[in-house]
């Protein structure tokens, strides 16, 4: 079964009167979507992915996956922003933050920061161990993931020698374009496509999250065909499709003056996919000084800390809850002769049990606090649900920005510090800038 949205937690905070009077508006942009009119058009390719992709490549893709597994105990994945998230977020879903724990092929994210403690501590778990690197970076030229790319090149270079090496290393970018391709066609590194009209955070089911993944030992097949439910469901303009009942919810909201979405799950493992939305939405629709701020917690442990917030403090946010029905496993409470901590009320029920009333007694708190809330379902943490939240969420935050009078596809703003930096380390042709911006260092 597909994604579902309980919105009935709205009442008192959204009407169905305020749904019918963003109805129309939202039949054009699903009209602006279907079409390819839109602002941004150039980066929908997202929009069939599941059913429109490169089938050869993805053959070859699960047979690198294959090849990393038996010839790696390390797959380390270098990249930043969109080339990171949605393939760490995945893996974390369905291996658990202990997925390195439990599995024979370690995954590690490099690339994705600029502290050398960060680079030093991967390198030390790659000692000794046989390694694979896949270096993944659409422009090829973000400082990050470039600069621990070198370290990573150097490091497989001098182990296994530049032939060997060359064996080590998948290049995930540009199909014709950029450094790193350039440098993968003469090297011999095996490459794999960003296609041009994806952009970076909306390219999860490409070989940017498709290739770790796999290596993690998902079945990514799985992962495509939840993405094509989603697809078919969810690709209409029709008022009770959750996408779009989600999207209007939220610019209804924004209307209304909150400024904050949090999303919230009771599932420790749905750390880094709440990460990876937060990207989506944050980078979508932070713009033009508009958008809400995409925020996140895990329960119950956020409950003891920013729980508190969120009953009690600004009423600038709602929440938006992601539940799944069935969990993967559970764990049965055990009576305890003398009930000397009190707790043999919950003698024979499980975990799961106490988890779902837990989530259920803070939505209900938090709607009498005053904050609106929605919950998005999903059947169970597995390859076929998480491709259905992939593609409701890429959709939603399409519809969403559109809604909101913005381009969801481009991220203008990131460049700013991006000149700063460049600047103030001495990159040629930024001298002009660093003597400006040296001037204004407190
Ligand atoms: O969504 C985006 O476009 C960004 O988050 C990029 O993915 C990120 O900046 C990394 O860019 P690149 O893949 O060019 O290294």
């Amino acid at each position: 079964m597909a994604i579902r949205l309980n919105s009935a937690y709205l009442d008192g905070f959204v009407s169905e009167a305020d749904f019918e009077a963003m109805a129309p508006a939202m039949r054009e942009v699903c009209a602006k979507l279907a079409n390819g009119t839109g602002a941004g058009n150039d980066y929908i390719g997202w929009r069939d992915l599941p059913v429109d992709y490169d089938k050869e490549e993805f053959a070859r893709i699960k047979a690198a996956a294959r090849r990393i597994r038996e010839t790696s105990d390390v797959l380390v994945v270098i990249g930043i922003g969109g080339s990171y998230l949605g393939a760490r977020a995945v893996i974390e879903m369905l291996g658990s933050q202990f997925f390195n724990e439990f599995s024979p092929l370690k995954v590690y994210f490099a690339g994705n920061n600029i502290s050398g403690d960060y680079l030093n501590h991967i390198l030390k778990l790659c000692e000794g161990k046989r390694l694979s690197v896949n270096v993944v970076s659409k422009s090829g030229t973000t400082t990050e993931p470039a600069l621990a790319f070198r370290v990573f090149k150097k490091l497989l270079e001098d182990r296994y020698g530049k032939e060997e090496a060359a064996k080590r290393i998948y290049a995930t970018t540009d199909r014709a374009r950029g450094t790193l391709k350039s440098l993968a066609d003469a090297a011999g590194y095996e490459t794999f496509v960003i296609p041009d009209d994806v952009g970076g955070r909306y390219s999860v089911l490409t070989a940017v999250g498709l290739l770790p993944i796999a290596a993690a030992g998902f079945d990514i097949d799985k992962l495509m065909l939840g993405a094509q439910t989603a697809r078919s469901q969810f690709s209409n303009d029709l008022p009770d499709n959750p996408v779009n009942r989600y999207a209007m919810a939220r610019n209804i909201l924004y209307n209304q003056g909150k400024r904050v979405e949090t999303l919230s799950c009771f599932e420790p493992a749905f750390t880094l996919f709440a990460e990876w939305w937060k990207e989506l939405y944050g980078e979508s629709e932070g713009k033009d000084k508009k958008g809400l701020m995409p925020t996140s917690v895990i329960f119950s442990t956020d409950l003891h800390s920013m729980g508190q917030y969120i009953q009690d403090g600004s009423r600038v946010l709602f929440e938006t809850f992601v539940a799944f029905q069935n969990p993967a496993s559970d764990f049965t409470v055990a009576e305890e002769p003398g009930d000397f901590d009190g707790l043999n009320y919950l003698g024979g029920r499980t975990m799961s049990f106490v988890n779902k009333n837990a989530q259920s007694g803070t939505i209900l708190a938090h709607v009498e606090g005053g904050v609106p809330c929605m919950v998005v379902e999903a059947d169970r943490i597995d390859e076929q649900n998480i491709g259905e939240l992939i593609y409701f969420f890429e959709r939603s935050c399409a519809v969403s920005g559109y809604l909101l009078g913005i381009n969801p596809f481009n991220q203008p703003g990131v460049e700013s510090y991006k000149r700063n930096m460049f600047a103030l380390l001495g990159k040629p042709g930024f001298e002009k800038e660093r003597e400006q911006l040296i001037q204004k260092i407190k």
